[in-house]
């Protein structure tokens, strides 16, 4: 039997590469999306003729009773949301409706159809904000103290993902992954932000400095081709109503990650501070512990992170060539 399933976000970074493994691995999958009119299509360009896709706004309850109606998913990835830190501060209520609001009409939806999907949500490893020396490796037990209005946006929709667990029983599994990046990352992101502007440095379109914010944070980085993974098998072997970690293990300060991606690209580049890049609150380090995930589904990152790196300087030069050639 052919198994559903809906990807909110699809036309996104994470939601595109979902889509190709799952069509890649699992052909007995069927693969349905939401877009909104004006959504840019460029990431799943390749693999339109093999989805199914349903104009809807998450923030508008009856595009979503409509598309699930129709669709009748057996998982739901709920990937979609407004996932730019800095802009939560500039822009909180239209962050909470992209985050809290959506869901809300999303699991609402579900449940007045009556319906049963597996449910992952994509929560966030920057709820747990300000962390402790003496709780890295941070587990899911560990305290929440979000430090954004993102921040608190993704609390918000993990507690409701156990509350709606917890009150009707639906099977909500929560992933809180930590960064992740690779190819068609959003150019916001730090990685994709500097692997851009070396991209740019090396086609000779830009001098060669590198503006940068706060290089002291410590981050983990996954490659998004092993954060998707992590997404199937959570709704394929992990817990409802549990919450899992999904993290490398490792972690590497922003400055690390400048300096090895200024190696890939073979570049002698000026580093200037941008006082714009700082954040109001930053969270200082991240470092996570998956042994809960593994253990439950036999998840582990596989990739590792000059691979993804290096994929991610390609990616850009390789977008920017054909940008200018166009011209
Ligand atoms: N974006 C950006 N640009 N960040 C910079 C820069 C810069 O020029 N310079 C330094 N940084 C630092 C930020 O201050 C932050 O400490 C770190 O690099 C990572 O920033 P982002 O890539 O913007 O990601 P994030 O950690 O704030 O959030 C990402 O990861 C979360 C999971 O932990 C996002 O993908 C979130 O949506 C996700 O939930």
């Amino acid at each position: 039997m052919k198994k559903r399933a809906l990807i909110t976000g699809i036309t996104g970074f994470a939601g595109s590469h979902l889509a190709e493994f799952l069509l890649e691995n699992y052909p007995n999958i069927e693969i349905f999306g939401i877009s909104r009119w004006r959504s840019p299509k460029d990431n799943i360009l390749k693999i339109l003729d093999k989805l199914t896709l349903f104009e809807c706004d998450l923030t508008d309850f009856n595009s979503v009773l409509e598309t699930l109606k129709s669709s009748k998913p057996d998982y739901i990835f709920h990937l979609a949301a407004q996932s730019f830190v800095p802009t939560s501060w500039r822009m909180p209520v239209y962050t909470f409706n992209a985050n809290v609001i959506a869901q809300i009409n999303l699991f609402e939806a579900v449940r007045i159809l009556g319906l049963d999907p597996t449910i992952q949500i994509a929560c966030s490893s920057e709820e747990y904000g300000l962390v402790l020396e003496s709780e890295i490796p941070i587990k899911e037990t560990n305290p929440l103290r979000p430090l954004s209005p993102y921040a608190v946006s993704k609390v918000a929709q993990d507690y409701m993902g156990y509350q709606y667990f917890q009150s009707y029983g639906m099977k909500i599994v929560r992933t809180r992954g930590f960064n992740h990046t690779g190819p068609r990352r959003g150019e916001v992101f730090v990685v994709s932000n500097f692997a851009k502007q070396l991209a740019l440095i090396k086609l000779g379109y830009a001098p060669p400095v590198i503006k940068v914010g706060n290089l002291d944070a410590v981050r983990d980085f996954t490659d998004v081709r092993d954060m998707v993974r992590a997404y199937y098998l959570a709704v394929s072997r992990g817990k409802p109503g549990e919450v899992y970690n999904v993290a490398s293990g490792k972690g590497y300060s922003i400055r690390e990650v400048l300096d090895r991606l200024i190696r890939i690209s073979g570049l002698d580049v000026k580093v200037e501070r941008d006082p714009k890049r700082e954040r109001p609150s930053d969270v200082m380090r991240l470092v996570g512990d998956y042994s809960k995930f593994h253990k439950d589904t036999g998840w582990k990152p596989e990739i590792d992170f000059d691979t993804t790196l290096k994929d991610t300087f390609n990616y850009w030069v390789e977008k920017l060539q054909v940008v200018v050639k166009k011209r």
